[in-house]
């Protein structure tokens, strides 16, 4: 089956942050839209036709997180990461923030440190900030356009008394699918330190063959201690449906989890979410198959783009997801002049590395889920700003 990512659907005037919120942030909306990690695609057939059905039968109680539910994460898990995932493990959250707030309410106590690995996606700050609880950074290194991290200060840094790890896997912004043998070491040294783990894999299913995703828990090294974070939200372009879920095997954990969700009374999600998900779990593969060639060639775009173009921009060339984390560090501007230059020069919207913490200075990052046209248009929109400095 052939799908049509080259469609431009406008999305202004449909209430979506990434389209109509740029004034807020920005301070115009008069801007071509490469923020926002959500894409511009519209989602498969499969899932709009389950939502249609469940719209025209016309009643919108409760929902129960069906059995359904369950069994279409415990295929696709087993599918597309070949990871026997019990469905008594799989815990309803409407995101994946909430899931990185709530371990953070459960299973810390105020002043306790939870670490994190920067430059990283916002949220991973400020849920553990405005929690009261110490950010603890293990701050990722860059060596020849590629990200990594120091494991001997990891090591250490976990010997200081800290509580829980947030890691990004795949990471955001770096773009980097951690190898087998890093993911490994993260859950090797978590367990280590007596640390617990979230995982935030909700990138895990936009990997570039020959990469590979290694879900934590399938890293051998035992999963008493840890939450996996996963949804079809960036998969399947369903961030508004406010529907994932987290894996937790431990029994514990889960309970401690499964009780505050109750207490929230936010355990049972939403009617539409909970038939998007399912849908795409039971019949989107053939879609996202074809969504990844697309995006790649739309990685190869940016690259070639830059190389070619504009070598001051040096792409760090991703690994997964559809994001690319621009290095703009050749163009010889501070952070506020970046972003004069990108805003009100170009009058591209993205999202400015300084908003992903330390290490994130002189970087953009750019939204690459687009059709092919609207990303030549922003590459084009950088260019003709950069020839008139
Ligand atoms: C690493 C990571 N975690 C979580 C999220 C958002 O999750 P949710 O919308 O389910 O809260 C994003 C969105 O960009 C992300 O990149």
């Amino acid at each position: 089956m052939s799908f049509n990512f080259d469609n431009v659907t406008n999305r202004k005037g449909t209430g979506s942050v990434k389209a109509d919120g740029m004034s807020g942030y920005f301070g115009t909306g008069e801007l071509l839209p490469m923020w926002v990690a959500d894409m511009d695609f519209q989602v498969p057939d499969c899932i709009t036709g389950a939502l249609k059905k469940r719209v025209d039968h016309g009643i919108f109680g409760y929902p129960l997180v069906t059995a359904g539910f369950y069994d279409s994460i415990v295929n696709w898990m087993k599918k597309r990461h070949n990871w026997d995932v019990r469905a008594e493990w799989v815990v309803f959250t409407p995101g994946i923030v909430p899931a990185l707030t709530m371990s953070v309410m459960v299973y810390t106590e105020p002043g306790d440190k939870v670490l994190l690995q920067s430059p990283v996606y916002p949220p991973f700050f400020s849920s553990i900030k405005d929690n009261n609880r110490e950010i603890v950074n293990n701050t990722l290194v860059e060596e020849g356009g590629r990200y990594g991290i120091d494991f001997d200060q990891l090591d250490y840094l976990l010997s200081q008394n800290v509580k829980m790890m947030f890691f990004c896997n795949p990471h955001n912004p770096a773009g980097r699918v951690w190898s087998a043998a890093e993911v490994r070491r993260v859950v090797e040294l978590c367990n280590r330190h007596n640390v617990v783990l979230i995982s935030d894999e909700i990138h895990s299913d936009l990997v570039f063959s020959p990469h590979k995703h290694l879900p934590a828990a399938m890293a051998g090294a035992g999963h008493s201690n840890m939450v996996i974070c996963m949804a079809p939200s960036k998969t399947f372009n369903l961030a508004g449906m406010a529907s994932a879920f987290m894996i937790i095997p431990d029994k514990n954990l889960r309970r401690k989890m499964q009780n505050l969700l109750q207490n929230l009374h936010i355990h049972y999600g939403n009617i539409f979410g909970l038939v998007a998900l399912q849908a795409a779990y039971e019949g989107g593969a053939g879609w996202l198959d074809a969504l990844l060639e697309y995006l790649k060639q739309n990685m190869d775009t940016v690259e070639n783009f830059f190389r070619v173009e504009m070598p001051q921009i040096r792409p760090v060339i991703p690994e997964g997801t559809y994001l690319v984390w621009l290095d703009c560090t050749g163009m010889g501007m501070d952070d506020s002049e970046l972003r004069e230059f990108f805003i009100k020069n170009a009058g591209v919207a993205m999202n400015p590395g300084t908003a992903f913490g330390p290490g994130g200075e002189g970087y953009y990052r750019l939204n690459a889920g687009c059709p092919r046209s609207t990303l030549a248009e922003a590459l084009g929109m950088i260019k003709k700003a950069w020839d008139k400095v």
